[in-house]
């Protein structure tokens, strides 16, 4: 079951006009939250980056976090999977197709469910390949929008040399990966770059901070060269989908060094041991204790 403007209907049912500006401009924003054994996961927080979402490109949110939150839990309720990947759009509304905003226009709220598909052991242990792609894309990917354009070409560019994510760079820096953010380990330390425009600031790259934090793992967040990634122990990828999935191959070279070179390294297997610790334990429960542990 969907939403779509204040009614549940089965997706195939579910019909927008083509005047929609997220159809016609791409002009809208998204939060993908999964929703583990029925509670969603850090719903407050994906609600304050939609709503920053939001206000950047200058749509008015059609609810307050409440209502939101009382809608995200009824898409669950309403669908069946155990595990579930919430994803909710908003864009501008309909109008006549004119650049400039338009005037006293509702905005369409759309939200679907899909089961939350997440990489099994075997993958988590084997890691994934990747390859280093620049990073054309726009000076606001803080913005979860929906024009996703640029995201899609460069995750095919991925798949077309037979790789799962591109990790992009710009000016000769990291900034993250087609759908994901990035992590690497260099002598015992984890680096990622910071929260800036050039990046999604991800709610996973959140909780990875976090449990680095919490169990002692030297950590450093700051700027990354591209020569840096390429010399990196271990390198990982973070989504609310992927997790914490290690990165085994960059442009075909195996990421780490001697013996233990294409292998997820030490640090990269101790934050995917937390995660899922953490999914097992928090993640499964109701927002309060949720909220409790992250205090
Ligand atoms: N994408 N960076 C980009 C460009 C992303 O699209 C995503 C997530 C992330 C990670 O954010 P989070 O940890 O909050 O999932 C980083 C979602 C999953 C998607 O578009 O499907």
């Amino acid at each position: 079951m969907i939403y779509l403007n204040g009614e549940w209907m089965p997706i195939e049912q579910a019909k927008i006009p083509v005047l929609d500006r997220g159809f016609i401009f791409g002009d809208g924003v998204y939060e993908v939250i999964p929703s583990y054994s029925g509670h969603p996961f850090r719903l407050r927080e994906h609600l304050v980056r939609l709503q920053s979402s939001l206000s950047a490109v200058r749509i008015s949110n059609p609810f307050s976090p409440d209502r939101w939150e009382q809608l995200v839990r009824e898409t669950v309720a309403r669908n069946p999977w155990e595990d579930q990947g919430v994803y909710l759009q908003v864009t501008r509304g309909v109008a006549p197709r004119d650049h400039a905003f338009p005037k006293g226009v509702q905005p369409t709220v759309f939200m679907m469910s899909n089961p939350l598909v997440t990489p099994p052991q075997s993958l988590r242990e084997q890691g994934v390949a990747a390859v280093s792609v620049p990073d054309n894309r726009w000076l606001r990917c803080d913005i979860k929008s929906v024009s996703l354009l640029a995201n899609c070409l460069l995750r095919q560019a991925a798949v077309d040399a037979g790789a799962v994510e591109s990790v992009l760079l710009r000016d000769g820096f990291l900034t993250e990966g087609s759908a994901s953010n990035i992590f690497l380990a260099k002598n015992g330390v984890i680096i990622t770059p910071p929260k800036s425009n050039f990046i999604l600031p991800g709610i996973t790259y959140d909780v990875v901070i976090e449990l680095a934090r919490a169990n002692g793992l030297p950590l450093e967040i700051r700027q990354v060269s591209e020569a840096e990634l390429r010399a990196a122990d271990e390198l990982w990828l973070t989504s609310s989908t992927k997790e914490v999935l290690p990165i085994s191959t960059l442009d075909g070279k195996p990421v780490g060094h001697g013996d233990k070179a294409g292998r997820p390294g030490p640090l990269a297997a101790r934050m995917n041991q937390l995660y899922q610790e953490y999914k097992r334990t928090v993640m499964r429960a109701p927002a309060k204790v949720q909220e409790s542990v992250a205090k």
